[in-house]
């Protein structure tokens, strides 16, 4: 969603500031801003709805070499995507400037109290609602400090601080005041902010990425820490505590994580590095001579493990589709009951208590707000919470207790794909480490290890099948609705195939169970509606054959995701896409690899943006 950048040094803020929108696009956003100060003290705002590059000309019209400056990119919340709603706002009567992540949930009340002081507003947002208080605590506190104190940069940031006791909600922003034109501020409550430490100049951003290349030092806020950031120096406080030893982490991002490699879109381009991703979720984690995965973040003992009764998985959109690979892992491979709650439906639940529950929200992003909340709510109800979790230092991966990071390298395309697959072997291994504490012998432990460490080679394998795949998605382009068919360890291949295809090229499609369709969807079955039955050789095989073989006798389209080997599904199926065999517990992390390649050429050769969907965002950090 909302992105922040902001820049102080020697080098031309403006060029730092478009640079750091344009890696941000991923996240999501309608309009854009960026604010420099120019030599005259006066603030120097460039706003714009649409894309960067329309940003970009505008504030080319007018340059600046102005060396401090923040910008943004807005996912309308409160008010429409607009330029007057586009950040950064101005507070009080050009007092400061500030941009936004969040939402205030008290905005209306301040709003009021502000209006009857004389505050105006120009757009419809609550983070003019923000500047416009900060203003009324300087303009408060100055009228009361001493003469030789009205200029103390530490009235801007006791004002700062005033102002954000105030709030309720979420918020990650950075402001710009005209009295200290060499200072960013940076505050952050549920919403993320990270400051990159250069050599005389330092860097704000609402996550990595905009860094790389500039800097590999990072401090990552947390919740309540305000930081005031000049060139040459950063102090991080509490929000109502004083100073805080901040640490400075190494940023693991190399710049050919972030751009496209010769690659039309950052989707095709994390397809294919699938292959690496997985191996890096497994670097170091397969312990050959005790037969297990060793993971070492889940910060529990054995025995803890060992009382374990039950596991919830809670997570949102993908990462809530691995959590029910996960599930039929748990199952099969550990023996824990364990069940899979939408985040955004468990944070409101009250689930009876049952002891020794152990949580996981998996999240690519670490910052998706209902899975967020899902993980509080059953912190608060006492049980142990861990993440899966991509992104180093994100709030999930804050607030666990510990968990699984997937090390698959930077997600940027909306459509999650390779933190999917990597999510589906961490919990394969995750599986695995519980079985061993329990009923698993040795033997089987160290089949299964062999097996896992087969997938990336069976990965690459999968992703061979790319031009068949451009061949079938050329000759079904145009079809308004797609059916997704698999059992077992293939019903959540099936439901996240239909969501890749949905996402980018806008086409309906439904993900089922294949042997439900003959209770609802099997009325949609005609000679437009292909069905896309995933069916790689199993224990269920011929039971899925037999729901094939329902949908062709209606006169339905279908495309095979098959076994390398299998002549039977030739004979039947319209179009089949073959992939090589692997383990069934497995299966969803090879059978994914022609559905996302599916989505991906449907909807480039429909004219879709893949990389950046319509309405959607790359995490939702808003309920
Ligand atoms: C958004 C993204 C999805 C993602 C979901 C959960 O809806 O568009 O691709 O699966 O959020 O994100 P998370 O970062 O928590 O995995």
């Amino acid at each position: 969603m909302c992105g922040i950048v902001g820049y102080v040094g020697p080098r031309v803020a403006q060029d730092f500031l478009l640079e750091g929108l344009q890696r941000l696009e991923y996240r999501g956003y309608d309009s854009a801003g960026i604010v420099t100060i120019d030599g005259d003290l006066e603030f120097d705002i460039h706003r714009e709805v649409g894309r960067i590059k329309k940003l970009a000309q505008l504030v080319n019209e007018r340059p600046s070499s102005s060396g401090i400056g923040i910008g943004h990119t807005r996912w309308a919340t409160h008010g429409a995507p607009s330029i007057r709603n586009a950040h950064p706002h101005i507070g009080g009567e050009g007092e400061l400037v500030l941009a936004h992540n969040g939402v205030i949930e008290n905005y209306d009340e301040l709003k009021n109290r502000l209006l009857k002081r004389g505050y105006t507003f120009h757009s419809e947002t609550d983070t003019e609602v923000i500047a416009n208080l900060i203003a009324e605590c300087l303009k408060n506190r100055r009228s009361k400090a001493a003469d030789e104190d009205r200029d103390d940069p530490q009235l801007a940031l006791d004002a700062l601080k005033e102002a954000l006791s105030q709030l309720r909600g979420t918020y990650g922003l950075v402001v710009l005041f005209k009295d200290w034109p060499e200072t960013i501020f940076a505050a952050r409550l549920g919403s993320p902010l990270v400051i990159g430490i250069g050599d005389g100049e330092n860097f704000v951003a609402s996550d990595a990425s905009p860094l790389v290349g500039y800097t590999d030092r990072i401090v990552y806020l947390s919740d309540n820490q305000v930081a005031v950031v000049n060139a040459n120096g950063i102090e991080v406080s509490h929000r109502d505590l004083g100073l805080i030893q901040h640490d400075v982490k190494e940023l693991q991002m190399d710049l050919t994580s972030v751009d496209l490699a010769g690659y039309d879109h950052y989707m095709l381009k994390e397809i294919f590095e699938q292959p690496a991703a997985l191996r890096n979720t497994l670097r170091g984690r397969l312990n050959d001579d005790d037969a297990t995965a060793v993971l070492g973040g889940l910060n529990l003992t054995p025995n803890q493990m060992r009382r374990i009764k039950r596991v919830i998985f809670t997570a949102c959109g993908t990462s809530w589709h691995s959590a029910l690979v996960g599930e039929y892992m748990m199952e099969e491979i550990a023996q824990i009951p364990t069940e899979v709650e939408y985040a955004s439906e468990l944070r409101y639940r009250n689930p009876p208590m049952c002891e020794n529950t152990l949580v996981f929200a998996i999240t690519q992003s670490g910052e998706t707000a209902d899975t967020l909340a899902a993980l509080r709510e059953m912190k608060r109800k006492g049980h142990r919470t861990l993440a899966i979790c991509n992104v180093v230092g994100s709030s999930i991966a804050q607030e666990a207790e510990g968990g699984i990071y997937l090390h698959a390298g930077p997600e940027i395309g909306v459509a999650s794909t390779k933190a999917y697959t990597s999510q589906c072997v961490a919990l394969a291994m995750l599986a695995l480490h519980f079985g061993r504490l329990r009923h698993l012998g040795y033997a089987d432990g160290r089949a299964i290890i062999e097996q896992i460490r087969a997938v990336p080679d069976a990965v690459e394998q999968a992703l061979k099948t790319n031009d068949r795949v451009a061949e079938i998605a050329a000759k079904y382009k145009d079809c308004q609705n797609f059916l997704y068919l698999g059992r077992h360890f293939n019903f959540p291949t099936a439901l996240e195939g239909a969501l890749k295809l949905k996402e980018i090229s806008y086409i309906h499609a439904e993900g089922y169970p294949a042997a439900e369709m003959k209770h609802g969807p099997i009325a949609l079955v005609d000679k437009k509606t292909p069905s896309v039955f995933v069916m790689p050789k199993g224990f269920i095989y011929d039971k899925v054959m037999s729901n094939l073989e329902e949908i062709k006798a209606r006169g339905g389209p279908v495309i095979a995701v098959a076994a390398e080997g299998d002549r039977r599904i030739e004979k039947v199926a319209d179009d089949v896409i073959f992939i090589p065999p692997v383990q069934e517990f497995l299966q969803p992390i090879v059978s994914i690899i022609p559905l996302q390649l599916l989505a991906y050429h449907i909807a480039v050769l429909r004219g879709c943006d893949v990389d950046k969907p319509r309405n959607l965002a790359k995490s939702v950090t808003v309920e």
